[in-house]
């Protein structure tokens, strides 16, 4: 599918662009602590401005909580707390990603038109690999970051997630649409402290649409389409269209059609 390009008024084009280029500068420039860069953006897309030592003093209790939940060393995440992090490369990313969830719920969280620009710039910081016109909608959340990789012309839609735990590969072309899970770690069903890390691949061209689910270590063949609603327990073949729970093959898609990315 083609979207429609859109843009903001000059002066706003403008501040965003601005915005975005210091942003750049500072996260990537090496010479400024990242955790800083963090908390003096949300101080700003929260508070409009850098509020000094003595200000935050004077403020009330729940004020100075928030503004210190801003800076990513006085924060947790849930991936933080998994026994197999590997937390060298989590700590590298973690200013990051905090960002890029505080981003999401600030004022300017649900703008499409500069989150696009933001999350593209952030997310070659934050994911194993990202290839070329990656698009991101907004309330997307994943596990660690560094075990996601997504190939070209990658779409994914609103209040997705990807737990990458256990490895999530996704290839060109592929469409995740609103709502949609995709796991790669699970439970023993005695023991739940044994946790399975099982990578998870997601092939070229596929389209995982509505509110389904892959669940962790299911391979899903290039072409494929995973259908509104469906539960992925098991690999799915290259240009099968699976639906229902568990997720079973419904058509199979003439592989010498075209497909196009939604
Ligand atoms: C999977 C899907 C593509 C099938 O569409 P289709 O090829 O036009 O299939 P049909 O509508 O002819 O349905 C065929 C049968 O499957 C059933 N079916 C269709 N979608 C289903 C689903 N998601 N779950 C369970 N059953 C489904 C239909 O009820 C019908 O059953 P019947 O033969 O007993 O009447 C479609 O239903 C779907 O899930 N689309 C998602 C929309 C989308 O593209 N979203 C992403 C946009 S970003």
């Amino acid at each position: 599918m083609t979207y429609r390009e859109l843009s903001a008024q000059p002066l706003a084009e403008d501040d965003f662009g601005e915005f975005l280029t210091e942003l750049n500068h500072s996260l990537t420039g090496g010479h400024r602590n990242p955790n800083e860069v963090v908390l003096e953006t949300l101080q700003q897309l929260y508070f409009g401005r850098i509020l000094s030592s003595n200000e935050c003093r004077d403020l009330p209790a729940a004020a100075r909580a928030t503004l210190h939940s801003f800076d990513p060393r006085n924060i947790t995440t849930e991936p933080e707390y998994y026994s197999e992090i590997e937390v060298k490369l989590y700590a590298e990313r973690k200013p990051f990603i905090w960002l890029w969830q505080m981003f999401d719920r600030s004022p300017v969280g649900q703008n499409a038109l500069l989150g696009h620009r933001f999350r593209r710039l952030m997310a070659p910081l934050i994911f194993k690999s990202v290839g070329e016109y990656f698009k991101c909608w907004h309330n997307v959340e994943w596990s660690f970051g560094y075990n996601l990789s997504f190939g070209d012309n990658v779409v994914v839609h609103r209040h997705v997630l990807l737990d990458d735990r256990g490895g999530i590969e996704i290839g060109d072309d592929v469409s995740i649409s609103d709502y949609v899970n995709v796991y790669s770690h699970t439970h023993d069903i005695y023991e739940i402290s044994r946790v399975y890390n099982l990578p998870t691949r997601i092939g070229n061209n596929v389209r995982l649409t509505y509110h389904s689910t892959v669940l962790a270590g299911c391979q899903v063949g290039d072409n494929a389409m995973v259908g509104t609603g469906a539960v992925v327990t098991k690999d799915v073949e290259a240009n099968h269209i699976v639906v229902g729970i568990p997720a079973k093959t419904a058509k199979i898609k003439n592989p010498t059609s075209a497909g196009a990315t939604s």
